[in-house]
């Protein structure tokens, strides 16, 4: 039988009864009884049983697949028939079966430690967890995609290397560049400022790197950010853009990715019925409210865990907090016109108490503010001159803000800790496997 390589759910479809099959993968799992093998078999598009008999198998072939281990690999040819018993009602029976890799015994299995899990990360992302979660999040990265090539803002590649560290440096992870200090990027957004001139509307997704000590179940180390920057924009605009783009990503997931996300504990309704426009709140009115509910803030207190919880839990759609405080924000935001003693911020916290998602704010475009601003941080106004010069050159009203992909997903996924919505996350105790 020489049929080609097919891939498992092509046994599902409705003709495939009775006919030949060919397919490859990795072992769910496996048992033998009475001279028959049942083996689940996976790849990328599903699991099906197949069943081979030793009689038909031979002995020899047999005993070696009957030696296959949990994610062990093999190739069977067959055929398709149906088994109301079998999961999804179809099996394949074989004829053969060619083991490619034996495997050794599966050292992932139920109730081990979350410790032991993140040391054999490397493995431990065969779970049908991390494979619903890959699934969401290219995804959300594609609609997220989409929709931006869609408003006409361009994909650009800033550095994540730099001799700056963009929002001050206490956060940076700093290096050794031959012999002259070095950062991993925090943002990509004063890069992003210079290349809106040419292009007007631009985005970059990026790792940003974080060298915060803050053992939370939302921070990483290192995370992918998705920064956009826009000309023309005020804080209106830019929160319209920002809650359009959320609403596009929650829709596409809920649309495309049901199954994973039902089995992730998201009903995929509840994404489905996010809309715009979201609720805005200033900072101001976010202390009055949050003293009401028994949490006084002191004006120019930041917005903490507990008081993001306490705003959000009972919505179901996020809400921006706007007009920060000026000294809680970055030297490069916008001051209000009508306070000086607020900026022109707008900060997004996901619903359901899991915090911020997003941060943006209109660009200060004043020359001499912004020295001033970087003085009154400690920061010699010298080390910023190429981001200075940007305000000497066809200096426009622009907006823009930053979205962790990773909290956004926790969110989305329900997910306890950020690090389950990575592959091999970094945190301040860990950065290897
Ligand atoms: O609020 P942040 O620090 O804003 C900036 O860096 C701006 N320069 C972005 C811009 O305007 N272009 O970070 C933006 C977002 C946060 O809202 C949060 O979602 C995410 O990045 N983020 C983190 N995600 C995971 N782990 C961490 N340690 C994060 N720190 C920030
Ligand atoms: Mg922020």
């Amino acid at each position: 039988m020489s049929v080609p390589f097919a891939s498992v759910e092509t046994a599902f479809l409705p003709d495939a009864v009775g006919r030949p099959v060919r397919l490859r993968g990795w072992v769910l799992r496996s048992r033998s009884s009475g001279g028959i093998l049942f083996v689940v078999l996976r790849d990328r598009s599903g699991s099906i049983q197949v069943t081979g008999k030793k009689d038909v198998l031979g002995p020899e072939a047999f005993a070696a697949a009957e030696h296959v281990q949990v994610e062990g690999a093999i190739a069977v040819e067959g055929t398709v028939a149906t088994d109301p018993r079998a999961p999804g009602g179809r099996e394949v029976r074989a004829q053969r079966i060619d083991v490619l890799d034996a495997g050794a015994p599966f050292p992932i299995f139920s109730d081990q430690t979350e410790e032991f899990r993140l040391d054999h990360r490397h493995l431990a992302i065969r779970s049908q967890e991390h494979v619903a979660t890959f699934r969401v999040k290219a995804e959300l990265l594609r609609a997220f995609r989409d929709f931006l090539d869609r408003e006409g803002v361009l994909e650009t590649t800033p550095p994540v290397l730099s001799g700056n560290a963009a929002e001050g440096g206490a956060e940076a992870f700093r290096f050794d560049y031959f012999g002259r200090p070095a950062y991993l990027s925090q943002t990509a957004q004063l890069y992003l400022e210079a290349l809106l001139f040419p292009n007007e509307r631009v985005y970059a997704l990026t790792p940003s790197f974080r060298a915060e000590k803050s053992r939370t179940p939302r921070h990483l180390t290192e995370y992918l950010h998705l920064e956009v920057e826009l000309a023309w924009c005020d804080l209106d605009g830019l929160m319209d853009f920002t809650e359009r783009m959320i609403v596009a990503g929650a829709h596409a997931v809920a649309d495309r990715r049901p199954a994973e996300l039902k089995l992730l504990g998201r009903p995929p309704a509840e994404l489905a019925a996010l809309s715009a426009p979201f609720p805005r709140l200033s900072y101001a009115a976010a202390i009055d409210r949050l003293s009401a509910a028994g949490l006084p803030l002191r004006w120019g207190s930041d917005l903490g865990t507990a008081e993001e919880r306490a705003l959000t839990l009972e919505e179901k759609a996020p809400i921006f907090v706007t007009r920060y405080p000026r000294e809680l924000k970055a030297f490069y935001m916008l001051p209000s016109a009508d306070d000086p003693r607020t900026v022109e911020a707008a900060d997004l916290l996901a619903p359901e108490g899991y915090g911020e998602i997003v941060g943006g704010s209109c660009r200060d475009t004043d020359l001499e503010r912004l020295t001033h601003r970087l003085e009154e941080n400690g920061v010699d106004p010298k080390e910023y001159d190429w981001y200075l010069d940007l305000r000497r050159h066809g200096n426009v009203p622009h907006a823009g803000f930053g979205l962790g992909v990773e909290r956004v997903l926790r969110w989305l996924l329900r997910r306890e800790h950020i690090r389950e919505t990575t592959p091999f996350p970094r945190t301040p105790s860990r950065h290897t496997p």
